[in-house]
């Protein structure tokens, strides 16, 4: 069946969005990844409930939300509301994390946590059994179009082995500088679910990217 493949809406052509849902649509996308960024935990603002509730109205897919904004807490409801599949929040973002989670998973969504390219995956070693995913983040976060980092497939590795060990059930998922090459080395080393942002949207053949993507 593949690997899960969520494009990022982050690279849509916002002048467009009807479009690129559609084709979102007819893809054998997965999940529809969107990113919400606060310009305060990253530097840059994305978009909010207003153009959410837009592509809601427009995607057939399941949604994917990638909160990277200070306190998340604030707004789990309303994204249960919107009709999210799964709310991954950043580790470096919550300061009572086993809370947030298991508000998540009260609301109704998968829960999910995010970690940057710089906190060690030992950090999850109490919560892994409760999260249905890790985000392991392959760049910086803030910006689509980045270059991907290296030392990601090793760390991708050492968590499967981590998952595993423990039995769990949890899906590993990568964000950032993901293209063919990168995302082969990924799924090779263990990731159940590739975000991509560039690879997809700059193509001239989106579609098939998405099915190359999946086929790696
Ligand atoms: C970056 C975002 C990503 C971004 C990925 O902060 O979390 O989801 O859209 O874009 P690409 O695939 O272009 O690196
Ligand atoms: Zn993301």
């Amino acid at each position: 069946m593949g690997v899960i493949v969520a494009p990022s809406l982050l690279s849509a052509d916002f002048g467009h969005l009807d479009r690129d849902l559609d084709m979102i649509n007819r893809s054998d996308a997965d999940w529809l990844h969107i990113d919400v960024m606060d310009g305060v935990f990253v530097p840059n603002i994305s978009f909010g409930f207003p153009v959410l509730k837009s592509v809601v109205a427009l995607c057939s897919k399941p949604l994917d939300v990638h909160l990277m904004i200070v306190n998340p807490d604030n707004y789990i409801e309303r994204f249960a509301a919107l009709g999210t599949m799964s709310l991954n929040v950043h580790y470096e973002a919550c300061t009572h994390l086993h809370r947030t989670i298991y508000e998540i998973r009260r609301c109704g969504m998968k829960a999910a946590v995010t970690l940057n390219p710089a906190t060690p995956i030992n950090v999850l070693e109490d919560i892994l059994g409760d999260v249905q995913m890790v985000l392991l983040m392959t760049v910086n976060p803030g910006f689509g179009g980045q270059k991907f980092i290296e030392h990601s497939i090793e760390k991708v590795a050492r968590l499967r082995e981590m998952i595993d060990r423990g039995g769990y059930n949890t899906l590993i998922e990568v964000d950032g500088g993901v293209n063919f090459e990168t995302g082969k080395r990924l799924v090779e080393a263990g990731v159940d679910v590739l975000v991509s942002g560039n690879t997809v949207f700059s193509s001239s053949n989106p579609e098939e990217a998405i099915r190359r993507l999946k086929n790696l």
